[in-house]
């Protein structure tokens, strides 16, 4: 089966990390986030991927490339302006062929069971079925109430939190027929969830289902730090927990701790430099930060290159790459 991977927006949310890449590569644990929906794609026998790109499309060419070099069979379609959720499916059709496949939202983190979608969906003889996960807040999702065989009664996108009738959101994960690419206009802009999902329910062809898994929308900066420390806590399945240090850290290749730092909790970006008596806490640290002797950094988010002058407390800030952040600065 082939999995079509959308991953062409432009990431506001994550402004200003998402001024030089798309979120999608943003690092887990150490590794571009996609690596991982790749890693999920092939532990549930799906060797074909057709990643949907636009914003920033050639930052992905190394990614393309490592994946074709483990086995998966890549293809890169290409938007000159982001077509919307399912302009982009649409836009890749002749790629996708005549059989049923997979798409998924590729800024979402899950170790979810793709084979068990794909069982209900063919036990339903569905059009269309897509993954539910439960949230707390379902007012920044698309709200899917369902009856009790799985049939959507109503695809709401981002509704008020007082109209939202269920706490079970789209999980950004679909299995779909391709009858389904007939319902959207060729090379127009076309949002799957405001214009084609509302359409399937209508028809009747639309099943959603809620299995147990780790879940997380990566668009944010809290969801995308939550993610990283869910992985090093092992609430994401991974093989990090072999590589943590004592205290919880993930360290990447050529990082200097001096003496007396502290790193819990945290995953340390390639060739960064930790200082003397430093302390790091619930972080993500990107390639090549610099943190000086003494600063304090909790629940952070530095940007590849970012320094930390010593002595700083920083506490919930997320920097840009190459910036500098001194101890007299207002945040
Ligand atoms: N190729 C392409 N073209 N990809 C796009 C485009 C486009 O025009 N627009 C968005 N994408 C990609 C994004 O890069 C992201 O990977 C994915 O589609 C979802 O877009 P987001 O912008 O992250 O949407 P969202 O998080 O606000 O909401 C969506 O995801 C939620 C679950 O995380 C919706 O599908 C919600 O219904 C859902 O609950
Ligand atoms: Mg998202």
């Amino acid at each position: 089966m082939k999995a079509l991977l959308l991953a062409g927006g432009l990431g506001t949310r994550l402004r200003p990390l998402t001024f030089t890449r798309p979120k999608h590569l943003l690092p887990i644990v150490n590794r571009p986030h996609i690596d991982h929906v790749l890693d999920l794609l092939q532990l549930h026998g799906v060797d074909e991927a057709v990643l949907t790109t636009s914003y920033l499309a050639e930052a992905f060419n190394e990614t393309v490339v490592s994946a074709r070099a483990r086995g998966l069979a890549v293809q890169v379609t290409h938007e000159s302006r982001p077509l919307g959720t399912a302009g982009a499916i649409r836009h890749a059709a002749s790629v996708l062929g005549a059989e049923t496949f997979l798409a998924m939202n590729a800024d979402v983190l899950t170790d979810a069971d793709l084979g068990a979608l794909i069982d209900l969906h063919r036990d339903r003889d569905a059009r269309m079925t897509l993954l539910l996960t439960p949230v707390d807040d379902p007012s920044s999702y698309g709200v899917v109430p369902t009856y009790d065989d799985g049939l959507v009664q109503g695809f709401v996108e981002k509704p008020p939190m007082a109209e939202a009738r269920t706490n079970l959101i789209n999980a950004g994960v679909y299995v779909m027929e391709p009858e389904v690419l007939e319902r959207i206009p060729e090379g127009e802009t076309w949002s799957a969830e405001r214009q084609l999902f509302p359409e399937l329910v209508d028809a009747k062809e639309m099943y959603a289902f809620h299995l147990d898994a780790y879940w997380m929308d990566i668009g944010t900066p809290q969801k995308y730090l939550r993610a990283n420390l869910d992985a090093l806590q092992g609430a994401y399945r991974s093989d990090v927990a072999d590589h943590l240090t004592r205290t919880g850290a993930l360290l990447g290749r050529d990082v200097l701790v001096a003496d007396g730092a502290s790193i819990h909790t945290s995953s340390v970006g390639d060739a960064s430099r930790i200082g003397a008596g430093a302390r790091i806490e619930g972080s993500v640290l990107l390639p090549g930060v610099v943190v000086g002797d003494g600063a304090s950094v909790s629940g952070c988010i530095l940007g590849a290159g970012a320094n930390v002058d010593g002595g700083t407390d920083l506490l919930g800030v997320t920097v840009a790459d190459g910036d500098s952040i001194g101890g007299q600065e207002e945040l």
